[in-house]
């Protein structure tokens, strides 16, 4: 990958990256100015003060400003003078650190809080195709070692700066040498990059085998009950060993690879050392203080290049996580195909109309559509129920309404207006929806009441909302009512409480249209009773659609809706339908109500 690729992959701002790159500068100024201090230290302990000079620029520099602050030149001044850059150098160390530090998590945060607006926008049937464990480890570990790539990406331009400075100090001290110290170092060079192609094949393996464990782990957590129940803990924790021992054989594969590396590169080193002394005491009369001089430099070189190269490394086993982010990030933001249209959606005056609507995910590949030609008119102020077996497209047929699936084919109109020519939030914003899993955050029972109204909601308005949905008696049994916390999802309240809560929520937002999927096919009878007469108090006033699985809901609907495979194919009252014999009567007989 190019550096420019990777750049643009950072997204860092061009302010950040010309600050970093000057600190980088400054830290390598210090560092040289430190180190070539070193020159006129150890042509002192050669020569003395009597020293044949090679470098005189140094030595008049360092006379004058000896004198100018009336030190006399002995060994201690100069290795004191030698000292201050070296101290310098620290404050602008730290200063770097701290700064790529802060970039680096202000770039996470970045890009956490991008991917998850990419993924709250996304179409919801992308969303849930990706899964929750892959998108969370998205945003979060991956998120993580993206932002090691960023500090990582910083270190090699520093990296690089200082190997520059370096070669050119020893370009000044001798360039014969140097040449030879050049291609040494550059054929070591070769060898690692060998490897480190490897290591972005392993790289991006890891980042796979991470998703992987973040999948496996997160699924079994969520099913924890019915993996206990079932006694399948050991053959689930087998499972889950198996899988986290992939990312381990990776990670000592990365290991191995990089040990390589450290072990042939020393002896190379050593090797290219000896050749520059051997030539430079026999061919160019170095002295002991120029040649350590040398010596010194190259060993400092050569980890600086060592550094760059495993940074390399790590740099591109790491961006590989970054690459996975933002390749979510943009899926999640092409997913995005539904337009929102202008006119607002002020409430149902006449009735919601479905014009040979169809559906299918994958049309071209000759999948069986899930909806097919439905044809069906609900009035305003009806209750309609809609029942099938399962998979029979019920789900989708009412996902239709509030966008959150697209018609593939036909039109859904409401007040003869296509739906498409809303604005997105009016018209969800006028439908309130509840499946039967209640979403419920983790905040107080107030807090969940009021999530995403737009003003806060009158003292009476709520009362009345929790009257309505059979709420106010638990409510006023719990220790602090309105203000008790209700756990993670919920879990300190039971199903029906759960229930009844979130329709007090759509009750709140005082909704036009309500949708129900399967409200009360997870509660008891009695909760299943709260929610009915719940339903019953809002009749003729609400337009409602349930997606029903009980017997007592259906049978007070207006009319009945039977769906099979995606088509109508029956419509009714209960009586009639009955009397029909048909699809109605087969699931009534077998139970499929209770
Ligand atoms: N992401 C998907 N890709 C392909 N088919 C899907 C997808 N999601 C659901 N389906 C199919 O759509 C059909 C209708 O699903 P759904 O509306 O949820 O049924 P219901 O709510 O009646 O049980 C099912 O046959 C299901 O297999
Ligand atoms: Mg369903």
């Amino acid at each position: 990958m190019g550096v420019g690729r990777i750049y643009r992959m950072l997204a860092l701002t061009t302010r950040e990256i010309a600050l970093l790159v000057a600190l980088a500068c400054l830290y390598a100024l210090f560092e040289g100015i430190g180190v070539g201090m070193l020159a006129p230290v150890l042509q002192y302990i050669e020569f003395g003060d009597a020293a044949p000079q090679s470098s005189s620029a140094i030595w008049t520099a360092l006379q004058g400003f000896a004198e100018a602050i009336g030190l006399p030149i002995t060994l201690g001044t100069l290795l004191l003078l030698a000292f201050i850059p070296i101290i310098l150098r620290q404050f602008v160390y730290f200063a770097y650190s701290y700064y790529t530090a802060r970039v680096q998590q202000r770039a996470a945060t970045r890009l956490r809080s991008e991917g998850f607006a990419a993924i709250a926008h996304g179409d919801l049937a992308w969303v849930m195709h990706e899964g929750q464990g892959n998108l969370v480890s998205n945003l979060t570990a991956q998120v993580m070692r993206g932002g090691a790539a960023i500090f990582q990406f910083v270190q090699q331009i520093s990296t690089s700066l200082l190997v520059t400075m370096y070669i050119a100090i020893l370009l000044f001290l001798s360039w014969q040498l140097t040449a030879i110290a050049v291609v040494s170092v550059g054929l070591i060079s070769i060898l690692v990059r060998r490897s480190v192609t490897r290591s972005r094949r392993l790289g991006a393996e890891t980042a796979e085998r991470n998703n992987e464990v973040y999948t496996v782990i997160g699924e079994r957590i969520g099913a924890i009950r019915l993996i206990k129940m079932l006694g399948q803990e050991d053959r689930e924790t087998r499972l889950v060993t198996e899988v986290v021992r992939k990312l381990e054989n990776v990670q000592v594969r990365i290991g191995i690879s990089r040990g390589i590396i450290e072990v042939t590169i020393d002896p190379l080193q050593m090797l290219s050392v000896f050749g520059i002394v051997y030539v430079g005491v026999t061919y160019f009369g170095a002295t002991l203080a120029s040649l350590s001089l040398f010596l010194f430099i190259l060993l400092r070189l050569n980890q600086k290049v060592k550094d760059f190269n495993v940074g390399r490394q790590m740099l591109s086993a790491n961006i590989d996580s970054l690459v996975s982010v933002r390749d979510t990030i943009s899926r999640a933001e092409d997913s995005r195909d539904i337009k929102s249209g202008a006119r607002a959606f002020e409430g149902l005056s006449e009735s919601i109309v479905f014009d040979h609507v169809g559906f299918s995910y994958q049309e071209e590949e000759g999948e069986e559509a899930v909806l097919r030609d439905v044809n069906l008119t609900v009035p305003r102020g009806s209750q309609i129920a809609l029942v099938g077996r399962s998979g029979a497209g019920k789900s989708t047929l009412v996902d239709l309404i509030p966008r959150l699936r697209e018609v593939t084919h036909g039109r859904v109109l409401i007040d003869g207006v296509p739906i498409a020519e809303f604005d997105l939030r009016s018209l969800r914003r006028g439908i309130g929806f509840m499946t039967q899993e209640a979403v419920l955050f983790n905040d107080t029972i107030y807090g969940n009441l009021v999530y995403g109204l737009e003003r806060e909601p009158t003292a009476d308005a709520v009362q009345k909302a929790l009257e309505r949905s059979y709420c106010l008696g638990f409510i006023e049994q719990l220790p602090h009512g309105l203000d008790t916390e209700i756990g993670d999802r919920g879990f300190r309240l039971s199903g029906g409480q759960r229930q009844r809560l979130s329709l007090a929520r759509v009750f709140l937002e005082d909704p036009a249209i309500i949708i129900l999927d399967e409200p009360t096919s997870a509660l008891d009878s009695e909760s299943e009773e709260y929610i009915q007469r719940a339903l019953q108090s809002v009749r003729h006033e609400k337009t409602l659609i349930v997606i029903a699985h009980r017997l007592s809901t259906v049978q007070r609907a207006d009319e009945i809706i039977v769906l099979d495979r995606g088509v109508i194919v029956e419509q009714g009252t209960h009586d009639e339908l009955i009397e029909l014999d048909g699809s109605y009567r087969k699931l009534f007989d077998l139970q499929i109500y209770r």
